[in-house]
């Protein structure tokens, strides 16, 4: 197969990345830092091309894709995202920006340049890299929740729009992963799990095309119950002591 994950140089991407590079996939990764990518990682996988691009650039996305795919591409991976770090009562608007800018029209920019190369085909996978931050409004995460709640509903609505062109949707919300984007978080991280293990996950339920992936299991119950809660008790439970997962 010919994949293409965009945040390819750490984290999640780049543990995806390897899963399907050691099975002998043919990977395109993008980054705008490409010095973040594991050392001996080029000399290892010959089957990995590298771009430095940032995703909130549209025409070098698209530019990236095309040369990489050269008319076919099996799967679309959009994993690059940011956070803001830590949560905030007081809204710090620029990052807000840079979180929206990159984890949504990032995904938008991403899909579009994946489409490109898929809709002529009649064939292809796009999938996201969502959060379970994007099922409820999370106190202190106001432009992070907002981010990937938009993505669990852009890729919904591509699901059913996209069946007719048979490009299969798969959007991904993980709980907490070790990974640079997490090692900078001052609060507690329940079920926390390696980005390998994560990686493992969210392969399978790409090769099974399901729409949507909530993980781990433990979160996804917890997520379950407070998306459903009514908005009042939502709200006061969340400013309870036990809701601040503080270290
Ligand atoms: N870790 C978690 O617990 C967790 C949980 C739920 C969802 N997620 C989501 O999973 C995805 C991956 O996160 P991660 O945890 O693996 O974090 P990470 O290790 O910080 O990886 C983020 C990746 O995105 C890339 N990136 C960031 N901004 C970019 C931009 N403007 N253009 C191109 N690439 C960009 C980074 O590369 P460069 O720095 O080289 O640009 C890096 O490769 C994100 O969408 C995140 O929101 C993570």
């Amino acid at each position: 197969m010919k994949i293409f994950i965009t945040g390819g140089t750490t984290g999640i991407g780049w543990s995806l990345a390897k899963e399907y590079l050691e099975d002998d996939h043919i990977v395109g990764i993008c980054g705008r830092d490409l010095s973040r990518i594991e050392t001996g990682a080029l000399e290892k996988f010959k089957n990995l091309k590298t771009y430095k691009v940032d995703v909130t650039n549209r025409e070098e996305l698209i530019a990236a894709v095309d040369e990489f795919s050269e008319g076919s591409l099996d799967l679309m991976i959009a994993s690059a995202g940011r956070s803001v770090g830590s949560k905030t009562k007081e809204p710090d608007f620029v990052a807000s920006r840079d979180v929206i800018n990159i984890n949504v029209l990032g995904v938008l920019n991403t899909f579009e340049a994946a489409l490109k190369n898929m809709l002529p085909n009649k064939k292809g996978h796009l999938a996201a890299v969502a959060s379970v931050a994007g099922m409820v409004g999370l106190p202190g995460a106001s432009s992070y929740s907002a981010s990937k709640a938009a993505v669990l509903k852009l890729c919904e609505s591509y699901s059913m729009d996209l069946k007719s062109f048979n490009i299969d949707v798969t959007c991904i919300a993980p709980g907490f992963v070790d990974t640079p984007l997490t090692q900078k978080n001052d609060h507690g991280m329940p079920w926390l799990m390696s980005s390998e293990k994560a990686a493992k996950k969210i392969r399978k339920a790409l090769d099974r095309k399901k729409v949507l992936f909530v993980f781990p299991w433990q979160m996804k119950t917890v997520m379950f119950i407070l998306e459903r809660l009514p908005r009042w008790m939502y709200r006061a439970f969340m400013q309870m002591p036990i809701a601040n997962y503080s270290k």
